[in-house]
């Protein structure tokens, strides 16, 4: 029998914070399904809120732009500048169909428009932590250690 390593590595934590996100979105279709109004809007301002803690996490510790370019290919990118760049323009993408879903809800009552965004919303979030689980977390391995203490105790402190 293998010990599991603890501390778990931090892709693990990271991962589980996806699965969590995942749990949440569930609860909006589900309260989608049961046309339950008052369960998926406080399932979605959940699900936006952890969102933005989890991605504002990943851009401040573990893909840093490169000084200056922010979402910009930087002359002489590498693969690795790529990949992340890319990242943190899907999270541009996937907080801004998240925050209009719960805009929808809270302030204009749209219910319908709300949920037509729902599938746009799941493909980008599934697709998104698939790559991040396959090709960006397998990359951190050289973190700086205050960061990679900092991402660890905010996953912690959300358990
Ligand atoms: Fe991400
Ligand atoms: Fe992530």
């Amino acid at each position: 029998m293998t010990a599991e390593p603890f501390p778990p590595p931090l892709a693990e934590l990271l991962a589980l914070d996806h699965r969590r996100l995942d749990d949440l979105f569930g609860r909006f279709l589900t309260a989608m399904g049961a046309k339950d109004t008052a369960a998926e809007t406080a399932a979605i301002r959940r699900f936006d809120h952890a969102l933005r803690l989890h991605t504002a996490l990943e851009e401040e510790h573990l893909f840093p732009a490169v000084p200056g370019q922010k979402l910009v290919a930087a002359p002489g990118e590498s693969d690795r500048e790529r990949l992340f760049r890319e990242l943190r323009l899907e999270h541009v993408q996937i907080r801004e169909v998240s925050g209009m879903m719960a805009r929808l809800l809270v302030e204009k009552n749209d219910v319908p428009g709300a949920r037509a965004l729902a599938g746009n919303l799941a493909r980008r979030w599934d697709a998104h932590t698939t790559r991040e689980e396959k090709e960006a977390y397998p990359l951190l391995t050289d973190l700086d250690p205050a960061g990679e203490a900092a991402v660890r105790d905010a996953l912690g402190g959300q358990a």
